[in-house]
């Protein structure tokens, strides 16, 4: 009999002997209790995270996601140029993810047998493997963090090295290992000490590059091809001449693609527009579809090699969960949509067009610093104004809190204009704008209506920018008075 018909009958007789008039409906339960979330929150969870969100204006209680929009309980849409910290690169909810995922719930198929191999799996690796022809295996995880762990591990037992070389201002995930190769103090502090062997550079600095490897102790030298937190851009040798630093001291070369990876800066990978092929590349986020965590390093053989080397050690490392059906399937769907909707070149065209429109602003206003990026992975960076009128109200709030002026700016953004987007990273002067890789020229149009209309008010010293900034002066002032 077929293989398909055989998996059919088999969902039917399941279908026909259960009752399901006990399953949750979750759409329900959520209507129920949506309007109680920030309460909820408050008590059990993160209440921090609430009082963020109340004091910026951002508790609009979202209901709906679909693409790259989001939709209030006012029924208000918003642009997201935050896509889940870029996990939505596809669009949030894309009906072809959708129907994957449903086809997986409804074949029963033999997940996560651990005693067998998962054929999806085995497909999600060809699939992502065709993109890195000078890379032989893969090996999935469950989050971007679990990925630069398993690179790590890979590179100490191929190398038989123990240092690990990362930049400033670097960002890997939050778990140990990750944490002990994150270039910004904040997400360390209080949680050390971190892993031994790892050593900080400074982004962009090939003789200090040569000098960590010199001693020939690096197993790996782990970098982002342009930095997250930040938005910083490698200058145009940077990459290449890393890779050959690292290539001359038998150092692993490890992409961290796992934010710019997937056609993000308007190519599959990062490391194409400079035409690098590291040794290890890791990605994470926009595979997921927005929905199924799941991560890949992606590697040589050789290397592979050092770890998988016996069939004693066949599970030496892996986790539970890597691998399961559902996150290979939200894989292989989300490569689909990438490569059927022409997403890679989408982004680099609607990137290119806002990288130009943004950067005209620079010559118009001068808070704007610099506009950096590729593809839909831009930076809007702001900064010190040389005007008298708007010298005084900067240096007050930026005495403050460093980049308290930049994270004022996304407020009307989010509030007047509907545009919900950050700053990129913890003191930091840059806004980044990550939408998904889907937008269109009208949502271009209404990014470069807002942010200019935004910009155009922060030159105002009586504009909404800075009368939200004096709101906070004269609040933290009335606090201080009280004690
Ligand atoms: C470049 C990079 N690496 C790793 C990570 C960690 O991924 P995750 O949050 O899935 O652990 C992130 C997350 O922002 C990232 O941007």
């Amino acid at each position: 009999m077929p293989l398909e018909r055989l998996l059919m009958l088999d969902a039917d007789l399941i279908a026909e002997m259960t009752d399901l008039s006990s399953a949750t409906d979750m759409r329900a339960l959520f209507v129920s209790q949506e309007a109680d979330r920030y309460e909820l929150h408050s008590r059990h969870m993160n209440n921090m995270m609430v009082r963020v969100l109340k004091t910026i204006g951002f508790d609009v209680r979202f209901i709906r996601g679909k693409g790259a929009y989001l939709f209030d309980a006012a029924g208000d849409r918003y642009l997201d140029l935050l896509s889940g910290w870029g996990v939505f690169a596809i669009g949030r909810n894309h009906p072809s993810l959708a129907t994957a995922l449903k086809s997986v719930l409804d074949s029963d198929l033999p997940n996560l047998v651990q005693m067998d191999v998962s054929a999806l799996a085995g497909i999600l690796a060809e699939r992502l493997l065709k993109y890195t022809p000078w890379l032989q295996k893969a090996f999935f995880t469950n989050s971007g963090a679990e990925t630069f762990e398993a690179a790590v591990k890979f590179a100490r037992a191929a190398t038989g090295r123990t240092g690990i070389v990362y930049c400033e201002h670097s960002f890997h995930g939050l778990t140990y290992g990750a944490l002990s190769a994150v270039g910004d103090q904040l997400y360390r502090s209080g949680f050390g000490p971190v892993l031994p062997g790892f050593v900080e550079i400074p982004f962009n600095d090939l003789p200090a590059l040569e000098r960590a490897l010199r001693n020939r102790d690096v197993a790996a030298f782990c970098v982002e091809p342009i930095q997250g937190k930040g938005v910083n851009m490698p200058s145009p040798e940077y990459l290449r001449g890393a890779h050959a630093l690292c290539q001359k001291y038998g150092t692993l070369f490890v992409a961290d693609e796992i934010q710019t990876g997937l056609g993000r800066t308007g190519r599959f990978l990062a490391v194409e527009h400079w035409g690098v092929e590291p040794d290890m590349v890791l990605l994470a986020k926009g595979l997921s579809g927005g929905h199924i965590p799941v991560g890949v390093v992606l590697l040589q053989k050789q290397v592979f090699a050092k770890v998988f080397d016996r069939m004693d050690k066949a599970v030496v490392h892996g986790s539970t969960f890597a691998k399961n059906d559902m996150a290979m399937a939200a894989g292989i769907a989300t490569l689909d949509v990438i490569e059927n909707e022409k997403l890679v070149a989408n982004a680099a065209a609607q990137g290119e067009r806002l990288m130009a429109s943004l950067t005209a602003l620079k010559s118009r206003y001068e808070l704007v610093k610099d506009v950096r990026g590729k593809g839909l992975l831009i930076g809007l960076e702001l900064g010190e104004p040389k005007s008298l009128k708007l010298r005084a109200s900067w240096s007050l709030l930026e005495t403050m809190n460093k980049g308290l002026f930049c994270q004022l700016v996304t407020i009307p953004l989010f509030r007047d204009h509907k545009i919900l987007v950050q700053v990129a990273g913890h003191a930091n002067r840059t806004i980044k704008l990550l939408s998904a890789l889907t937008i269109n020229s009208a949502d271009c149009d209404w990014i470069e209506r807002s942010f200019g209309t935004v910009i155009d008010q922060s030159h105002d010293v009586v504009g909404p920018v800075w009368a939200l900034g004096k709101q906070l002066i004269e609040g933290s002032r009335a606090a201080a008075r009280a004690g």
